[in-house]
């Protein structure tokens, strides 16, 4: 099902075939704010929006390397966009927010559905895909990317290509050009990437999957897609989550990571 997507870059760092790119994000947590800090660094021109007063927002924007803007302005004059907000905030966007973007303009979706923080969706609890009603609520095309890395993997956790035991992620969505693109930014930041199929295949790389941060490589992950099992996920991410706020101090990546795989192997 899932394949390589081909990177220009992957044999030859120095020769990126990503030019600037205009990028807006909305959410400037673990997830918005470690891409808006790496993709900056990469010498593109990212704009970004919170919920905070427009002070606080230009002084985090500032931190980031960024500009602020408006949630109406982040999305506008962008070749990307990329949503890193927790699932129920979707809903709550003005409903032309991204139907009046023009087609070509790629939108990224990084969220996940966690019931304990989002509350019951009963689309999503009767197994639509996150991002299929993820795309029917923003009224456009989307791309699902980045939600199966833990934020600290994609600050800290990219490598040159090349690199032995280089991390993958999944990209799912339809516009192959769209995926392509976005591949070769991924490889900038440092992440081989494996084709998650189309929206619809995305609930492969969901919480609670084999796929879903447990740092892969490109090979593994391929293979992880195609283990994940119909409805297994959402106990499993439960459990995960319970046993997370069981403990006195949140874990590191390292624990995460390790302990995402254990569950996966039925060994917790
Ligand atoms: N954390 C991870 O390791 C991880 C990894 C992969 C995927 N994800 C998923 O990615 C998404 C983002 O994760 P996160 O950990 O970065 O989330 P987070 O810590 O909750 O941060 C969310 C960001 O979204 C902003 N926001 C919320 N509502 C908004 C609105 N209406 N308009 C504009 N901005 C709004 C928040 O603004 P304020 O700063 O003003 O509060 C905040 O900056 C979630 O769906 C999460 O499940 C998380």
């Amino acid at each position: 099902m899932a394949f390589l997507i081909k990177t220009e870059t992957f044999h030859n760092q120095l020769t990126s075939k990503v030019t600037t790119m205009k990028i807006g994000i909305i959410g400037t947590g673990p997830v918005g704010g470690s891409l808006t800090k790496n993709l900056a660094a990469l010498g593109h021109q990212v704009k970004v929006t919170n919920t905070r007063q427009p002070a606080e927002l230009a002084q985090k924007a500032k931190e980031l390397g960024a500009s602020p803007a408006t949630l109406q302005d982040v999305v506008r004059d962008v070749d990307l966009v990329f949503i890193a907000v927790p699932f129920k905030v979707l809903d709550e966007f003005p409903k032309d927010l991204f139907r009046s973007l023009p087609p070509e303009v790629i939108v990224v979706d990084t969220g996940n559905y966690y019931p304990f923080r989002d509350e019951k969706i009963d689309a999503l609890e009767q197994g639509t895909p996150e991002s299929v009603l993820a795309a029917e609520q923003l009224g456009r095309s989307i791309i699902k990317a980045f939600n199966n890395l833990l934020a600290e993997t994609i600050a800290s956790g990219g490598t040159a290509p090349g690199t032995p035991g280089r991390i993958a992620l999944s990209i799912a969505g339809e516009d192959e050009q769209a995926k392509q693109v976005l591949a070769d930014l991924c490889n900038d930041l440092g992440f081989d990437v494996v084709d998650g199929g189309t929206l619809a295949d995305s609930w492969r790389q969901q919480p609670g999957t084999p796929a879903y941060c447990t740092e892969l490589t490109a090979p593994e992950l391929t293979q992880a897609l195609a283990n994940a099992v119909p409805g297994k996920a959402p106990q499993i991410r439960d459990e995960i989550i319970s046993a997370l706020m069981q403990r006195e101090a949140w874990p590191t990546r390292q624990e995460v990571v390790a302990g995402n795989r254990a569950k996966q192997q039925g060994k917790m």
